[in-house]
């Protein structure tokens, strides 16, 4: 008699089919409140991202895609229509969703209330919804950063306990719209990474508990700032020079750059500049996210004076100095800083050259 059909519960799509919201609840090993609230959360930031990456897909067919809006932001800055867009989109994924109860971006001056969730929303959401968006308007890379903090039992207006050091964050992550589009996150056990499956419209697991190598050849910094530096950062880019084994890349979009530096190793750095003391980089929607993703994946994120995980903001845009990376990368930065000369330490695949 022919063996009868059995079905196996198991392996056989797992690589096909282990989705964002699954990844987490398997993560947390619980389909609990805290478990569910996360996956959720995860599921809705993935929402967001594909319909940022479907506009940004046909952003050269579709009216009013590309191209500035005329206003700055409260930082300053000429704000893209993709900018709004991609804020606007955050701002409908959340809202009705009983998940988060305020929402903090780079393109609003102040807290985005959502009382109608604040009842059962147990969080908040701080975000860049588009990073990099000087790539916009010429096809590259840009991407979204993503903080995820419990919200605190005495909230008020001003957002006062928001305020407290990226250890406070209970996820972070980003999406980085490139050939492809990935999803990289992680909630405290490690970081993962999602690839948006367009046949599916999932983001399907592409790599587990990613590692940053102890060092990397990529050096990631706007050298058009050097004479704004401090002499110990121009020092610092005179050694790469001067040595073997070191590579440029710049692309303008931090998560794209940092995206290269998770996978393959080496360090990003945005110090501070004649004009811009503290750098350009927002500490609770830019540098602590990314901060806490790099510690994860045996990184490190410093201001140079400070573990950017340990700095306290003072206020919801506050800026940051950023030196982010492989630790042995990181390291060779702060050498320069902490004038450590003699505790430089050696760089293994390099060579002197003068
Ligand atoms: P945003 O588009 O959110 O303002 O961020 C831009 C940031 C970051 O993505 C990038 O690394 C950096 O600004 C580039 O700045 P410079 O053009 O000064 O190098
Ligand atoms: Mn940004
Ligand atoms: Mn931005």
């Amino acid at each position: 008699m022919a063996d009868s059909y059995q079905p196996v519960a198991g392996d056989t799509l797992d690589r096909d089919s282990m989705t964002l919201s699954q990844h987490v609840l398997q993560q947390l090993d619980s389909f609990g409140p805290e478990a569910q609230d996360l996956s959720a959360l995860m599921s809705r930031i993935a929402l967001a991202g594909k319909l940022v990456a479907r506009r940004l897909t046909r952003a050269g067919l579709v009216e009013d895609a590309l191209g500035f809006t005329g206003r700055e932001n409260i930082q300053g800055e000429s704000v893209k229509k993709m900018d709004v867009y991609a804020n606007d989109v955050f701002i409908s994924v959340f809202q009705r969703s009983g998940l988060v109860c305020r929402l903090v971006s780079e393109e609003m001056d102040d807290i985005y209330d959502i009382p109608e969730n604040c009842a059962t929303g147990r969080y908040t959401l701080l975000y860049d919804p588009i990073d990099g968006s000087s790539n916009v308007d010429i096809n590259l890379n840009v991407g979204s950063i993503f903080s995820i903090r419990q919200q605190g039992e005495d909230t008020d207006k001003t957002g006062a306990d928001l305020l407290t050091s990226g250890r406070d964050q209970v996820a972070a992550g980003y999406i980085l719209y490139g050939p492809s589009t990935v999803f990289v996150y992680s909630i405290g056990k490690g970081v993962h990474a999602f690839t948006l499956d367009p046949s599916l419209g999932e983001f399907i697991l592409a790599s587990e508990h990613i590692q940053i190598p102890a060092h990397g050849a990529n050096y990631s910094v706007n050298e058009g700032n050097f004479w704004q530096w401090e002499d110990p950062y121009r020092d610092y880019i005179r050694y790469v020079h001067r040595h073997e084994g070191y590579s440029a890349r710049y692309s303008g979009a931090l998560v794209g750059d940092f995206h290269r530096i998770l996978m393959q190793g080496g360090v990003f750095l945005y110090p501070g500049t004649l004009k811009k003391p503290d750098g350009k980089l927002r500490l609770l929607y830019e540098s602590a996210p990314l901060a806490f993703l790099a510690e994860q994946a045996s990184g490190k994120a410093t201001t140079g004076k400070q573990l950017i995980l340990d700095v306290d903001p003072d206020q919801i845009h506050m800026r940051t100095p950023l030196i982010i990376g492989s630790s042995e990368d990181v390291a060779l930065v702060e050498s320069f800083l902490q004038e450590r000369e003699l505790e430089r330490p050696p760089v293994t695949s390099g060579r002197t050259l003068g």
